[in-house]
């Protein structure tokens, strides 16, 4: 069967460029098919070899309009050719670009903080200002408040802003995402280090005219140590301003345990959560179970079994049965397992085990 072109180019536009790149050269058909705008819509673009882009193909980076590049961070080859490519997207390309993704490959050189590629994405973006989605969640370095500036003084119109890397420390101020909220008037998405976070910047959210966030990611790291936790009446102010707001909050091992209670604000409408600090967690599942059973859709826990964890979880499973996922990666009861089957209807994925297996332990799919 002949599949229209416009349906072919359609399906073309989910390769990647070198698979786009192969496509041109089967028939004299598909050569046709690839020079549609719609081909190129989204494309991904892995920068981890000494080759650059051909120069028959930069004609048609301009036609993208979801761009992830992911770059090999190991050799500054790799990086000029990925910044090249970004350039070439962003230029002549009459703010058809609307998605940017990075994502960095390999292991960085020592010592490497990777401010040439800062730098040269932050040069790139001069020519985004159509741009209405970042995500910087694979660029493992710190992002300093003058780059994060930077950014959004040149991309007023984003709507949705990642900077949530579990990279070395935050290194974003609360002023800085005052600005980012200040000069992205639309931004609905948001993904932070919590520590980068203030009362001042909740109050923000509170002002009149502010469209509603409907997206809050915080990672909750050691950072957060010299902080003032944020106050739940704050939480429950901001989660009334904006009713579709879902929070996803993940803690990680750096957080000290001494924190983890002030991060589990009550009022915060917590969607998904993480809790990964390796710590005794048996309080806190509790509260997570009685504070977020509206709203809460995936969990996952990394804590040390108990026979209290077991009757703390089947707790848990009769109250948040809202829950899509839960992953618990440590072994649990019988009842644990036969209490989320049976009070989570909607559970489509979980990691539950009854006894010890080898790594990595595998999830067990419904449906
Ligand atoms: C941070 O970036 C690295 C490299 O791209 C990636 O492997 C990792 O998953 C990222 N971390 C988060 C929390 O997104």
């Amino acid at each position: 069967m002949e599949l229209p072109e416009e349906i072919l180019a359609h399906i073309f536009s989910f390769l990647p460029l070198w698979d786009k790149c192969n496509a041109f050269t089967v028939c004299r058909r598909w050569n046709s098919t690839m020079t549609y705008p719609s081909a190129w819509r989204q494309t991904e673009i892995r920068c981890d070899s000494e080759i650059g882009v051909p120069e028959r193909f930069s004609e048609f980076l301009p036609l993208v309009r979801n761009l992830k590049l992911s770059v090999s961070v190991s050799s500054s080859e790799n990086r000029r050719t990925g910044l090249e490519v970004l350039r070439q997207a962003l230029a002549g390309g009459e703010g058809r670009l609307r998605a940017l993704c990075v994502n960095c490959l390999g292991n960085p050189p020592l010592f490497y903080a990777g401010q040439d590629l800062l730098q040269g994405l932050l040069d790139a973006l001069t020519a985004a200002s159509s741009l209405t989605e970042l995500d910087l969640r694979g660029v493992p370095f710190t992002l300093s408040d003058a780059f994060v500036k930077g950014v959004v003084t040149l991309c007023p119109a984003l709507r949705s802003l990642f900077i949530n890397n579990g990279s070395l420390v935050c290194g974003v101020g609360g002023e800085t995402v005052r600005d980012v909220l200040r000069l992205c008037p639309g931004l609905t998405a948001l993904g932070v280090f919590q520590a980068s976070l203030s009362q001042d910047v909740l109050q923000d959210l509170l002002l009149p005219r502010r469209p509603a966030l409907k997206q809050l990611e915080l990672r909750c790291e050691r950072s957060l140590k010299y902080t003032t936790p944020l106050p739940d009446h704050t939480w429950a102010q901001v989660s009334r301003m904006h009713p579709a707001l879902a929070v996803d909050l993940e803690l990680d091992h750096t957080l000290p345990e001494l924190h983890v209670p002030s991060v589990l604000q009550p009022s915060i409408p917590v969607r998904h959560l993480r809790l990964l600090t390796w710590t005794w967690l048996l309080d806190e599942v509790r509260l997570v179970g009685r504070s977020y059973a509206n709203t809460l859709e995936a969990l996952e826990v990394q804590t040390p079994p108990s026979a209290e964890l077991n009757e703390a979880l089947v707790e848990l499973a009769t109250r948040c049965t809202r829950l899509r996922e839960v992953h618990c990666y440590c072994v649990v009861s019988p009842e644990v397992v036969a209490a989320f089957r049976k009070h989570c209807t909607d559970l489509r994925r979980y990691t539950l085990k009854t006894r010890k297996e080898p790594h990595p332990w595998t999830c067990t799919s419904l449906r």
